[in-house]
């Protein structure tokens, strides 16, 4: 498995809406971050489905090292 490129090393706010799906992008590199392009293509990667359960506003792991995909964990810190 290769390494994701780190698109941000911060999380990205994202006003999300109940009933919706999200593709995350596992990859790094996306150019719509943080959802998946289909950049992916060729690579080891494929993108995460968040399923919106409320609409609130949501943090998407940038740094694409998070231990729970797709939300930011913390990790970009390390
Ligand atoms: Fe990164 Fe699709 S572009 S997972
Ligand atoms: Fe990746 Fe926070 S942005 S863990």
């Amino acid at each position: 498995m290769s390494e994701p490129i780190r698109a941000s090393d911060t999380p990205y706010a994202i006003a999300v809406e109940s009933g919706k799906s999200y593709f995350w992008c596992a990859c790094g590199k996306s150019s719509s971050q943080p959802f998946c392009d289909g950049s992916h293509k060729g690579t080891d990667f494929t993108p995460v489905k968040y399923e919106a359960t409320e609409s609130k506003k949501a943090f998407f792991c940038g740094c694409k090292a998070t231990k729970s995909q797709p939300m930011c964990d913390g990790s970009h810190k390390d």
